[in-house]
C-alpha cells in the first residue's frame, strides 16, 4: 500500500498556472495515480492538504497505517519545510519526492529542496508521469 501526498495548492491543479503545471486537474491526477497503482497491483491512497502539519502527521503515521512506501509532492513546502524533512527522516518508509514541474528550470528559490536529502530520490519535471515512475520504483523496492 502506497501513500501519495500532495501539498499546498495542488488541489488547484488544472486551473493553476496551466502553462507550468498542465491542464490535468487534481481529481484527474489522483485517478491516473490510482490506475497506475492498479496496473502495478498495488493499492494507492492519495491525500492532499494545504497545511504543513497534516503532511507531517500523515508521514509520521504512514508506517503505522500499513503503508510501505510514500510518494510526496510537498509543493512550496519543498523549499522551506524542515518539519517535513524531519518527519521523513523520523520514519522508516522509503520516500520519493515528486514535482510536476522542473524545479531547476524556474525561479532560483525553487531550485533548492530542503526535503530532498531525506528522500530516496527526486523526480522533477515529468508532469503526472513522475508519479507513475515513483510508484514503479517503490513497488520494485518492496518486491526485492
Ligand atoms: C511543485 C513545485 C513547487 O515549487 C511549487 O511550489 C508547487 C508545485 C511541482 O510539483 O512542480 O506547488 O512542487
Amino acid at each position: 500500500m502506497i501513500l501519495v501526498l500532495h501539498g499546498p495548492n495542488l488541489n488547484l491543479l488544472g486551473g493553476r498556472e496551466p502553462e507550468v503545471y498542465g491542464r490535468t486537474t487534481y481529481e484527474e491526477l489522483t485517478r491516473l495515480i490510482t490506475g497506475w497503482g492498479e496496473e502495478l497491483g498495488v493499492r494507492v491512497e492519495n491525500r492532499q492538504s494545504n497545511h504543513e502539519g497534516d503532511l507531517v502527521d500523515w508521514i509520521q503515521g504512514a508506517h503505522r497505517e500499513g503503508f510501505w512506501g510514500i510518494a510526496v509532492n510537498p509543493g512550496a513546502l519543498t523549499h522551506y519545510s524542515y518539519a517535513i524533512l524531519d518527519a521523513i527522516r523520523a520514519q522508516p518508509l522509503p520516500v520519493v519526492e515528486v514535482h510536476l514541474s522542473n524545479i531547476y528550470a524556474r525561479e532560483p528559490f525553487r531550485a533548492h529542496s530542503v526535503t530532498a536529502p531525506a528522500a530516496r530520490g527526486v523526480i522533477s519535471g515529468l508532469g503526472p508521469l513522475g508519479y507513475r515512475y515513483a510508484l514503479h520504483y517503490l513497488v520494485t523496492l518492496n518486491s526485492r
